[in-house]
């Protein structure tokens, strides 16, 4: 298993090019399913996520090909196979991204429930009232959840809490059903659009993607399309964090500003200097940073997926600050291997507070998450001496090149194979 080790203490400065989103490429990949004819995508992260998707689509008879170094082609003519298996899905839970996309397009779609994970139970009942209200009839056995359906019907679905991938799923289910369906309390996030938008140049026709109500007039079939995915709010929000916390100036481009202005903003309250062009950002550190008080939320909030990185930050932060985590409701793995390099942070619920400024040293420290593997290697960039971190292929599956990337702006940092 693959370790990072990584020196803290160096000043970092120059430009990091963020790359397309994780969470966007994938709903986009599985889009494929909906049509015989090509997709091509652009600006897709080779990260361990998509080559697992490629694989997934593989099993059902779809043909993707990597093209350069961020695009794809990818082509469903038939569907194969109606079952994404347990090995798949274990290894990535938006697996269960296919199953809208293949119950709309065979009337068919078996996929292994996901489970809980490392961050929460995550259930997907949602995503399967969903699919019932459109007419499939959706059986749970064997470890299996199985929606079968003649052609979906178009209906009125409230969501009863936000889900970013059951907006998702129900909205590649929804485009090729017959009729009306109505998304209510539909999730915000910047990736639900871009798959909106990618579906509509398919053929679809999609109304109110990036507001909580969302129209989807069916249509009996897609074509093929070119869509280029959005850059990755989650990875921006990282380095910016990163310059923050480090004596340091970071020029990042390729990024995209208005899909990070909750994270922006309360960067700057602990008193980050951040300045923003149209598709740019420098992050100036090196100033006092001051603790600021954090409640995750779904969009346009402050995302989940910077919590752990946010906490980080925190730990360099002098004064007391309080994270809330509202969206999942066991996300605070990276605290008690933070605190073993000196944090001071005590968990109380859904609460941590944390009481900065830390003074951390470096060991050798476990990945739970994917999110919590990227909050351990920016405590490293400012720890004294050498960090490890284990199990990075969390960090693998949804970051790209971080390593290289950190390394090119003067991180001492090394895979370990
Ligand atoms: C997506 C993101 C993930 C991010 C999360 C929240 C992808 C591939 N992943 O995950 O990085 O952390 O949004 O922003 O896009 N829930 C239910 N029943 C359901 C579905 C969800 O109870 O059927 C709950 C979840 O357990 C969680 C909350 O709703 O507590 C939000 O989850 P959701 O938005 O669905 O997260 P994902 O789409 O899995």
């Amino acid at each position: 298993m693959d370790k990072l080790k990584i020196t803290g203490g160096a000043r970092l400065k120059g430009q990091v090019r963020i790359s397309g989103a994780k969470n966007s490429a994938l709903p986009a990949m599985a889009a494929c399913l909906l049509t015989a004819d090509e997709l091509f995508l652009q600006n897709l992260p080779m990260v361990n996520d998509i080559r697992t998707t490629r694989r997934l689509l593989h099993e059902l008879g779809a043909e993707v090909e990597f093209e350069g170094s961020s695009s794809a082609r990818l082509k469903a003519a038939n569907i194969g196979s109606h079952e994404a298996p347990y090995d798949l899905v274990k290894t990535m839970r938006a697996s269960v991204l296919v199953l809208g996309p293949l119950l709309a397009r065979t009337g068919r779609a078996r996929v292994s429930l996901p489970g809980g994970c490392a961050i929460g139970a995550r259930p997907i009942d949602l995503h399967i009232k969903g699919f019932e209200k459109l007419g499939a009839t959706v059986i749970t056995e064997y470890g299996y959840v199985e929606a079968t359906a003649k052609r979906l019907k178009g209906a009125n679905i409230v969501f009863e809490k936000i889900t970013v991938t059951g907006t998702e799923n129900l909205m590649m289910a929804a485009v090729l059903a017959e009729g009306q369906t109505t998304l209510v309390n539909a999730a915000l996030e910047p990736e639900v659009t871009d798959l909106a938008e990618l579906l509509n140049k398919m053929g679809a026709k999609i109304k109110g993607a990036g507001t909580s109500t969302i129209t989807i007039e069916g249509v009996s079939v897609l074509k093929g399309a070119s869509h280029s995915i959005i850059p990755d709010r989650i990875e921006t929000g990282t380095f910016l964090a990163a310059g923050a916390m480090t004596d340091s100036e970071l020029e990042l481009t390729a990024c995209n500003p208005g899909h990070l202005t909750g994270i922006i903003e309360k960067l700057r309250e602990a008193g980050a200097n951040i300045e923003a062009g149209s598709d740019t950002l420098r992050v100036q550190g090196g100033g006092a940073l001051r603790s600021a008080d954090v409640a995750t939320r779904e969009y346009p909030g402050f995302a989940t997926d910077m919590q752990a990185q946010y906490m980080a930050l925190m730990t360099q932060a002098n004064g007391i600050s309080v994270i809330t985590e509202n969206i999942f409701e066991n996300r605070f793995m990276h605290a008690s291997e933070l605190m073993r390099m000196g944090a001071n942070i005590r968990i109380d619920g859904s609460r941590a507070v944390v009481a900065g400024k830390s003074r951390l040293t470096g060991a050798a420290v476990i990945a739970s998450d994917l999110r919590a593997s990227a909050s351990l290697v920016l405590a490293a960039l400012v720890a004294e001496g050498v960090t490890t971190v284990d199990r990075i292929y969390h960090l693998d599956r949804g970051y790209e090149r971080i390593e290289e990337k950190l390394r090119a702006v003067g991180a001492q940092i090394e895979r370990l194979k």
